[in-house]
């Protein structure tokens, strides 16, 4: 499905019925990524994806920004009428689910941080970046996903399911290269978020993969012991896509998570 918005045109989908639960992707990928937790969450809840400015069914639109993908994803919200959502973002997800926080709280019920970190980019993290950037601009999309491709999944899915790259891979390339230098450029601007963690009062799931080199447990626990009302998963055998690369496990913690959100209100 398609919202428009103020300065954008916004690929989503909207999925099964029940509470509202909104999945955030990861860089460079776009909302399919999610299809194995809608598929399986569909019956009970409602399952919102949404593609970031420059990625999948989302044209590249300036202004760029991490805040700017947040107040997005508000939009979308708000032309489908859901006044609060449960949100999950993995990764570059994370960072603008933190952002929504900051900008409107009212409309997070919980958060799922997946495979993301709090902190600004290192100085090693950003010049990775400007690399990617020229990369993009000088080799296209496909360069900057198999340069990308190589952190993004564990060792375990990288030994014994090779199917999982193709699949991440295929996602990936409908990337635009205005959307990517947008969300590299957005990622660099983005904000140091450990003052908002002690700032998280809705209940908050932490879940990492346990051989993510991205964005690795350590960060995760140090989240988890910044955020009060957090609790911590770890997913062995997975990577910094936790949530493609062991869907059952992700699933099976989130839909706890989910339902213990839903009897606390
Ligand atoms: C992602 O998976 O979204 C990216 O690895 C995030 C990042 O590069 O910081």
């Amino acid at each position: 499905m398609i919202a428009q918005t103020g300065s954008a045109t916004l690929g989503y989908d909207d999925i099964g019925e029940g509470a509202a639960v909104v999945f955030l992707h990861a860089f460079p990928l776009n909302r399919r990524m999610w299809a194995p937790q809608t598929s399986a969450l569909a019956g009970d809840w409602r399952c919102l994806t949404v593609d970031f400015r420059g990625f999948g069914d989302s044209p590249a639109a300036e202004p760029f920004g991490i805040d700017r993908y947040a107040d997005d994803v508000a939009a979308v919200l708000d032309s489908v009428s859901v006044r609060r959502a449960v949100v999950v973002g993995l990764s570059m997800g994370g960072y603008v689910a933190f952002s929504l926080w900051r900008r409107h709280a009212n409309r997070v019920r919980a958060l799922v941080l997946a495979d993301t970190r709090a902190g600004a980019d290192a100085p090693d993290t950003r010049e990775r970046r400007h690399e990617l950037i020229a990369l993009a601009r000088r080799e296209g999309v496909a360069a900057v996903v198999d340069r990308q491709l190589v952190g993004l999944l564990g060792k375990t899915t990288r030994e014994r399911r090779a199917e999982v790259e193709s699949a991440v891979r295929a996602i990936a390339v409908n990337a635009s290269v205005e959307g990517i230098v947008g969300a590299l450029e957005s990622m660099l601007q983005r904000p140091d978020s450990s003052p908002t963690l002690p700032t998280l009062t809705v209940p908050t799931l932490i879940v990492v993969g346990a051989e993510d080199v991205i964005t690795p447990p350590k960060e995760a626990r140090a989240m988890h012991e910044a955020i009060g009302q957090s609790r911590i998963e770890v997913l062995a055998n997975a990577g910094h896509l936790s949530s493609v690369e062991r869907p059952a496990a992700f699933n099976a913690v989130l839909n706890e998570f989910l339902h213990s959100v839903e009897s606390a209100d």
